[in-house]
């Protein structure tokens, strides 16, 4: 006999299908089983596409199979008018007996609606609490009205960003860097400091795969016309770039290319200017200066820290230099070995 959480792992199967293509819609998987028989299975491919539930009925060579089915989904099915009709009316709509729900969804504009729907029609609910661990951002985001905010940086095993501060220092391997992207592209944004900016040159972009909607790129500056306009995120238009400023523009900008200006860009600031975009992910890459600066605001939830086999000594720069911060108490989640580099990923204690 099939139970629900078996159908539930099926259908957290089928929402990992998906990488970097929603967006800042959720990961959702869905089965739709009758009579302890699986009759499809699918997954929201693409923001702006059908979601899970749909895209499983639509799999039905007839549709008259879904009625008294039960729809196994990862996400309670949504309520409202979007970018496509309401799942749960679809699902009303479909004749289905019972939905089985990993999770609430805790975006307000569904947040139990989806379910009221579904139980008004007379459909029986079981929700089992249970993310499937899928969508940490999306559910950080809506309890915490912030993006889950990553640390990311590569550092020698003696806790150094870079040899003398004047010129990039390469420290890890070419499986690290592909790695890297990996992470960037489970980002909606990425943001590096001004000095990252003029001495590393980075363009911040997902080059391993195509995203369509890759993450914006944020930069902290004094003045940002003081830059110069060979830079790659300047030059480079694949991806949205917001330069925060501290003092005004009167420079013109290519097309790719926001400022964004207030008196001081700390890491709160810069955290409600992402939200205010809806955006639920950000990953901070260095430099020293940046990363104290998120640690002293205790602006941290996650870290991914690629460990080099290399030592820079006592005059190399700290992962993290500036103001005093609190002891951050954080947990081991993954140690990876990425040939002779070691990844090391770490949640905050909550
Ligand atoms: N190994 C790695 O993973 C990695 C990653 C990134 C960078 N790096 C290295 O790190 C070095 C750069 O680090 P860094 O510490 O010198 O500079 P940084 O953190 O990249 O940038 C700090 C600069 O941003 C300005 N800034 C503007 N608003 C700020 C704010 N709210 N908080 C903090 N800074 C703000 C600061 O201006 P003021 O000077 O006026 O304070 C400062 O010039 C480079 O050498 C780079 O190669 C290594």
């Amino acid at each position: 006999m099939i139970t629900d959480l078996d159908c539930m792992q099926l259908a957290w199967a089928q929402a990992r299908r998906e990488f970097g293509q929603t967006w800042t819609n959720p990961q959702v998987g869905a089965v739709l089983v009758k009579n302890g028989r699986v009759l499809a299975q699918d997954y929201h491919h693409q923001y702006g596409k059908h979601h899970a539930e749909v895209e499983t009925l639509d799999q039905l060579a007839d549709p008259a199979l879904a009625v008294g089915a039960t729809m196994v989904v990862t996400l309670e099915p949504c309520s409202h008018y979007g970018k496509t009709p309401p799942c749960a009316k679809r699902l009303v709509a479909a004749g289905v007996a019972r939905v089985v729900i990993g999770q609430r969804d805790p975006n307000p504009l569904v947040a139990g609606k989806g379910i009221a729907i579904l139980e008004q029609a007379g459909i029986a609910v079981t929700v089992l609490g249970q993310t499937g661990g899928l969508n940490s951002a999306y559910n950080f985001f809506y309890q915490h009205q912030r993006p889950l905010v990553t640390l990311k940086y590569a550092t020698s095993v003696d806790g150094k960003l870079n040899a003398a501060g004047t010129q990039r220092t390469y420290l890890t391997g070419p499986a690290a860097l592909r790695d890297s992207q990996h992470e960037r592209a489970g980002q909606q944004a990425l943001l590096i400091g001004e000095q990252t900016l003029l001495v590393d040159d980075p363009s911040l972009t997902v080059r391993t795969f195509a995203m369509p909607y890759p993450p914006v790129r944020l930069v902290v500056v004094r003045d940002a016309d003081r830059l110069p306009e060979q830079l790659h995120v300047l030059t480079d238009a694949s991806a949205p770039v917001w330069l925060l400023s501290e003092a005004p523009t009167s420079r013109t900008w290519p097309p790719h290319v926001q400022v964004h200006v207030a008196a001081h860009w700390t890491p709160q600031a810069i955290c409600a200017l992402v939200a205010a975009h809806g955006l639920q992910s950000l990953q901070v890459e260095g430099g020293s200066r940046l990363l104290a600066a998120f640690l002293a605001a205790g602006v941290c939830d996650r870290v991914v820290a690629y460990v080099a086999p290399l030592a820079l000594g006592g005059t190399a720069l700290p992962v993290a230099q500036g103001p005093a911060a609190e002891p951050l108490a954080l947990h081991l989640t993954a140690v990876t070995q990425l040939a002779e580099d070691v990844k090391l990923t770490y949640g905050r204690n909550r």
